[in-house]
């Protein structure tokens, strides 16, 4: 178990990291045609698992071909930690948990989790105990580097995840209070990976081949793509394939046809579930705007495609904007 992030980063050294709202079943199955590495899944509540909310479970969806997947929790109370591992595990295939240690939205601080670790040592101690005494799975945690650049605890954290069984360690190496602006401290990843006995990720700020060569040369042993995987899921490739083009690297007639995989895969998901089939047509609209970043006459269709709401107009002007 042990192995697993180790022996999956040695295959594919990138990783397509958790992103509420987008990393949902549809396109985490849409990655699968440009990334075979380790894919994170949307946060999901501890509360919610714990409880069986019906809702909370159907983050657990997902396809057997989707592996290596992990599915990242959230909630800042150590005692519903097992409970909720034990429920994922019943429910669903896992092949690793991830705790949220980073985020900084009110939504998951309120819940105690996110961020709001950050300031309270004790309590990530007593969650990775809870879960490592709970499950034989592996498991990563993803934290930022700090509240601020006062208030550093990279090291402090390290230490209790190489002492309690943590796998990985993910490090947004940005602090709270940079949000998602900010720069990205290279030089904490170097000393993080000069010191660190466990499998360390990077994450930050790395969207083509350039910025991740930047990242890896911190002596990290995977790097994390949130925002650029968003934007355009073939980053993967791109940067694998040592390029940075990342907005020029499809043809406006491939880029149709990712725009209508991914709708299949969102009208599938929504079959058999309590959700409307244009459930998921506001999130195509938003991929469908940022995948025509550079093309000619974008802000009219950006303009056009928001002003409908009608599923059959969206893919009308997806059909003549993309020319096919
Ligand atoms: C829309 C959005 C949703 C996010 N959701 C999550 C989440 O569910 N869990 C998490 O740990 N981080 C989440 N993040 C943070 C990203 O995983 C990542 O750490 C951050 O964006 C920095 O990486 P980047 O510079 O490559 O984007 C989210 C970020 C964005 C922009």
């Amino acid at each position: 178990m042990s192995d697993f992030f180790k022996k999956n980063l040695l295959e594919n050294d990138l990783v397509a990291a958790p992103l509420a709202g987008y990393s949902h079943m549809p396109y985490r199955r849409l990655l699968r045609n440009f990334f075979d590495g380790i894919v994170y899944s949307e946060m999901i509540s501890v509360e919610g698992l714990a409880r069986r909310n019906k809702e909370t479970l159907e983050y657990l969806d997902r396809k057997e071909y989707e592996s290596p997947l992990v599915f990242q929790l959230f909630g800042g109370r150590a005692e519903s930690y097992p409970e909720a591992v034990k429920v994922a595990e019943n429910e669903a295939q896992v092949d690793a948990f991830d705790v949220n240690m980073g985020c900084p939205v009110k939504k998951v601080i309120k819940a105690g989790g996110g961020c709001s670790l950050l300031g309270d040592l004790g309590r990530i101690k007593a969650i990775v105990q809870n879960i490592r005494k709970s499950t034989d799975k592996p498991f990563s945690i993803k934290i930022r580097i700090g509240l601020d650049q006062k208030n550093l605890v990279y090291n402090e954290i390290l230490k209790i995840a190489e002492n309690e069984g943590v796998n990985a360690l993910i490090v947004h190496a940005r602090t709270k209070s940079d949000m998602f602006g900010g720069t990205v401290r290279l030089d904490i990843l170097q000393e993080l990976a000069e010191n660190s006995k466990i499998t360390l990720i990077g994450n930050g700020g790395v969207a083509d081949y350039d910025s991740y060569k930047k990242m890896k040369e911190t002596g990290v042993a995977g790097v994390m793509i949130g925002r650029a995987m968003m934007k355009a899921p073939w980053v993967f490739e791109v940067i694998k394939n040592k390029q940075n083009n990342v907005y020029s690297y499809l043809s406006p007639a491939e880029i149709a046809g990712v725009l209508n995989r991914l709708w299949e895969h969102m009208l599938e998901h929504t079959k058999g579930r309590n959700m409307k089939e244009t459930h998921y047509m506001h999130v195509l609209k938003k991929f469908a705007v940022w995948f025509c970043k550079g093309f000619d006459k974008a802000s009219d269709f950006r303009v056009n495609i928001y002003k409908t709401n009608n599923i059959d107009e969206v893919l009308g002007l997806i059909r003549q904007f993309y020319g096919c």
